[in-house]
């Protein structure tokens, strides 16, 4: 059984994807919700499902140890990042080679890097008059939004889109592929 944390600072939508997924999947749990903001709608979500959590204190993780001895000692299989907005330091991806996924909701190369989350990134989409955007789901290294693909998926940018309807059939598309995806790369 694969231990998997998944990173997350805010509502954490994603998160609840993954845990309903995996609930009863044999292969894979979500065993640490990982996050570095108290206040994250993400903690209620933990609480209410009982999954333990980690609060992450910046100096540590940044500059620190990453918080890798506490993940090898919670035994920590595979990372997946879904909202998870600081960078991963070298510490934590070299300790996880390959293992660290994250989430990112458009096309990338496009509209990524630092300051390209949330609402920034589907304005950005609509402002530059894309007809398609998208997910793209990609292992992590030590940059922004910079590993290998692993998957991305298209959806159509409509002339009348606001940036809250484009973003809702983004999550819509993170909903439905990055469960599965997980389960394909985490035995690789
Ligand atoms: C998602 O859009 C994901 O692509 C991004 O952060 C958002 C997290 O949303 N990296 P949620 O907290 O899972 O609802």
């Amino acid at each position: 059984m694969k231990r998997i944390a998944v990173f997350a600072s805010g509502t954490g939508s994603n998160a609840r994807c993954l845990l309903d997924y995996f609930r009863n999947s044999g292969e894979a749990e979500v065993a640490l919700i990982v996050c570095n903001n108290p206040k994250a709608g993400v903690l209620q979500l933990a609480a209410e499902t009982q999954t333990e959590t980690l609060l992450l204190e910046r100096e540590r993780f940044s500059a620190g140890d990453a918080y890798v001895p506490v993940l090898q000692e919670k035994q920590i299989d595979f990372i997946v990042l879904a909202g998870f907005l600081w960078l991963v330091p070298e510490k934590l991806v070299r300790a996880y080679p390959d293992k660290i996924i994250n989430i990112h909701p458009a096309l990338l190369p496009k509209f990524g890097g630092k300051g390209m989350y949330g609402m920034h990134v589907h304005r950005a989409v609509i402002a530059a008059g894309e007809t398609e955007s998208g997910i793209t789901i990609h292992y992590v290294n030590e940059h922004y939004d910079e590993g290998r693909y692993i998957a991305q998926v298209t959806c159509p940018v409509y002339a009348t889109d606001t940036p809250e309807a484009l973003a809702k059939r983004i999550q819509a598309l993170e909903h439905a592929y990055l469960p599965e995806t997980v389960l394909n790369v985490i035995g690789k």
